[in-house]
C-alpha cells in the first residue's frame, strides 16, 4: 500500500496509474475508519483496478469549532484497517497541502439541495464539503468515487455538484453499515458513553415505529412526525436538531404522506450528534 502526503506523488502516482490504463476509484473519509467506510473500499475494488483513500479531517465542513477539534483521529489504526481491506493508495494531507492559501478562498452553494435538513441547521458545512471534495476530485481524477447514504443529503449535493459543473466520473452511493441493534456506523458513535450508546437505540426503534405507521395507514403528516418526535424524546439527553420528511429527489418538504418520503433525523445524545435517514414508498403493503 502506497501512502502520499503531497499533491505531487498523488498526482505522478495517479498518472502513472492510468497510463497503464487503469481505473480509479476514490473513497473520501475523515478517518477513524469503521466497517462502514471499509464497504465503500469493498465496492470500489469490485468495479475499479485501483483504490484511492484519503485521510482528512476538513476544517472548512465545521460549523461549530470544538466539533472540529473533538474529531476522533487514529491514523496508525486507519492505515492498518486500509492495508487490510488492500487499498492501493492513502492520500494523507495536511492542512497545509489542501488550503495552503488562508487569504484567499472560494465558496461553493448547492441552490436547491442546500435549504432544508444539515443545510439548515450547519450552516456553512455543504459549502466546505463541495469545497474539499471537488478540490480531491481535481487531484485524483477517479473515475468512480463513492460515499455512504447514511450522509444522504451529502450524496445528493455531490451527485448534483459533480453532473453541474461536468466532473468525468460517476458517484456512487452505498448503503449504510448498521451495528446489530440498528444504530447507522459512524466515527461518532465512539464518543458516546455506555448510557447515551443505550439512548442512541431509539433512532432504530424510531424507524420502526415510523414502518409501522405507516403500514397501519396513518395520514396526517404532522401527526406522524409529533408521535415519532414524542418517541426520540423519551430519551434521556436528548435534542431533536432536526426530523423531517423530505422528497428524496429534490429534498423539498413532504406536503403529504404520498409517494417517495426520505425521513430524515439528526438527533444530539448528550453532547454527540447522529444523523440517520430511510427511503419509504408508500403506500406500504
Ligand atoms: O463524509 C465525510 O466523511 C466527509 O464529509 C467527506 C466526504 C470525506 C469530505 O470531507
Amino acid at each position: 500500500m502506497i501512502v502520499v502526503r503531497t499533491v505531487e506523488e498523488l498526482k505522478s502516482q495517479i498518472s502513472l496509474w492510468k497510463k497503464e490504463g487503469n481505473s480509479v476509484g476514490f473513497v473520501p473519509t475523515m478517518g477513524y475508519l469503521h466497517e462502514g467506510h471499509i464497504s465503500l473500499v469493498e465496492r470500489s475494488k469490485k468495479q475499479t483496478d485501483k483504490t484511492v483513500l484519503s485521510l482528512f479531517v476538513n476544517p472548512t465542513q465545521f460549523n461549530d469549532p470544538e466539533d472540529y477539534l473533538k474529531y476522533p483521529v487514529n491514523i496508525d489504526g486507519d492505515l492498518e484497517k486500509c492495508k487490510t481491506a488492500s487499498v492501493d493508495l492513502v492520500f494523507l494531507p495536511s492542512k497545509e497541502v489542501m488550503y495552503p492559501k488562508t487569504e484567499s478562498t472560494i465558496t461553493m452553494t448547492q441552490s436547491l439541495l442546500q435549504t432544508n435538513l444539515c443545510g439548515r441547521t450547519r450552516p456553512g458545512h455543504f459549502e466546505g464539503v463541495m469545497l474539499v471534495v471537488s478540490k480531491f476530485f481535481h487531484l485524483v481524477e477517479p473515475n468512480f468515487a463513492f460515499f455512504g447514504l447514511k450522509d444522504y443529503q451529502q450524496f445528493r449535493i455531490i451527485e448534483e455538484m459533480v453532473s453541474l459543473l461536468n466532473f468525468p466520473l460517476q458517484v456512487i452511493g452505498v448503503e449504510t453499515l448498521r451495528e446489530p441493534d440498528g444504530l447507522a456506523m459512524s466515527s461518532r458513535n465512539v464518543r458516546l458513553s455506555e448510557k447515551e450508546r443505550e439512548t442512541a437505540k431509539l433512532i432504530p426503534r424510531m424507524y420502526s415505529l415510523a414502518e409501522k405507521l405507516l403500514k397501519d395507514g396513518e395520514k396526517n403528516l404532522s401527526n406522524f412526525k409529533e408521535i415519532l418526535r414524542d418517541f426520540l424524546l423519551t430519551g434521556q439527553d436528548v435534542k431533536i436538531d432536526y426530523l423531517e420528511t423530505v422528497d428524496p429527489g429534490n429534498l423539498q418538504e413532504k406536503l403529504a404522506l404520498e409517494g417517495k418520503i426520505l425521513l430524515a433525523v439528526a438527533v444530539f445524545v448528550g453532547k454527540t450528534r447522529l444523523i440517520d435517514n430511510r427511503i419509504f414508498t408508500l403506500p406500504i403493503s
